[in-house]
């Protein structure tokens, strides 16, 4: 019998992920409790798959067969009573997510997964009032779920081994690369390098040294142009470990380790300059929500799926 998936929440991340697993045969049923948000899933979707097709990431014989395994759904039982893999991509807030996991375990069957998006919340308090914990693990894929390869993975002390290897196996399935996290730490692994490149950037901007577009054009142009393809530790081992121990004597008691939010961005908050949702965060957009930011955000896609075929061609 072929496998289901549900997602639950077709928000940003609800929605890639429902493509990424669609695309991969699944039959995938997608509730949220917003029928606005439900409503429009489906078309959203298929516009994501359409660029895919267009750039020749997907063949346009799958589209429909890929859009059929979408079935929309306007009651969480009835998205998750034949779930064999259940992502649940709702807010990050724990309570909400608590009250999702209780009407999962009220109607799911005997084995399922529950998948939980979030990109804050330690495992360990998710799972506090489940009645089998053991089923419960965090995968935390990245916007947008349908192109970014890495997932990061992480489980609990509770989960069955049989969870955990399922869950990696099934996501190297869909195309993904996977990363289990050893232990449990706040912020997971990629959000903590991210956000420690991000204190810098931001103290480098407070400090009068860069302003947000050379922050952008160095790690663009340098830095995150070399990442595509080697990771910080190797580019380490290229570099010269004498030379790194040096580059760190030196630059360990300089770098920005302040515990408060970045002045910067407090102020841009306090403007009420949210980013490209606002037509204005570090830098000036024309419009705000509407086409500008579709059009910014289809350009994005258009830039990850062109760096997703390299990757493909070049077997990584
Ligand atoms: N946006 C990102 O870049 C990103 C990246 C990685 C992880 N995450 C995490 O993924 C999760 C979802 O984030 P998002 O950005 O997709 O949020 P979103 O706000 O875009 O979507 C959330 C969806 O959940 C729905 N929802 C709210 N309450 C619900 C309920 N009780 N039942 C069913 N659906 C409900 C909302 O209507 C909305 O459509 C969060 O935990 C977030 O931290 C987000």
């Amino acid at each position: 019998m072929r496998a289901e998936a549900s997602v639950i929440g077709t928000g940003i991340m609800g929605r890639g992920i429902a493509l990424l697993f669609a695309l991969n045969n699944f039959k995938v049923v997608i509730y949220d409790s917003s029928p606005e948000s439900l409503n429009k899933a489906k078309d959203l979707i298929a516009k994501d798959l359409s660029l895919m097709i267009d750039e020749q990431l997907v063949p346009a014989g799958k589209k429909q067969a890929a859009l059929d395994n979408i079935v929309t759904v306007d009651k969480l039982s009835s998205a998750v009573v034949n779930s064999d893999f259940i992502v649940e991509a709702v807010p990050e807030r724990l309570e909400l997510k608590w009250d999702i996991y209780a009407q999962i375990e009220a109607c799911a069957k005997d084995e399922y997964t529950i998948a939980s998006n979030t990109s804050t919340l330690p495992i360990s308090d998710l799972a506090k009032h489940l009645v089998r914990p053991e089923r419960l693990l965090i995968t935390h894929f990245f916007n947008p779920a349908h192109l970014v390869p890495l997932v990061e993975i992480v489980k609990s002390e509770k989960n069955s081994a049989e969870v955990v290897s399922a869950t990696l196996s099934l996501m190297e399935k869909l195309g993904k690369v996977p990363v289990i996290l050893k232990k449990e730490v706040p912020g997971f692994i990629a959000n903590r390098l991210q956000a420690a490149l991000l204190r810098e950037a931001l103290y480098l901007i407070d400090s009068g040294v860069a302003d947000a577009q050379d922050i952008d054009n160095i790690v663009t142009s340098g830095l995150g142009f070399r990442w595509s393809t080697l990771g910080p530790i190797e580019i380490a081992d290229y570099g010269g470990l004498d030379t790194w121990q040096s580059v760190m004597a030196n630059l360990s008691p300089e770098l920005d380790c302040s515990k408060s939010v970045p002045t910067v961005i407090k102020q841009l908050n306090q403007q009420g300059h949210l980013g490209i949702k606002t037509g204005r965060g570090f830098y000036q957009y024309e419009e705000g929500q509407g086409t500008l930011a579709a059009g910014k955000i289809g350009a994005r896609d258009l830039a990850f799926i062109r760096l997703l075929k390299l990757r493909q061609q070049r077997g990584t």
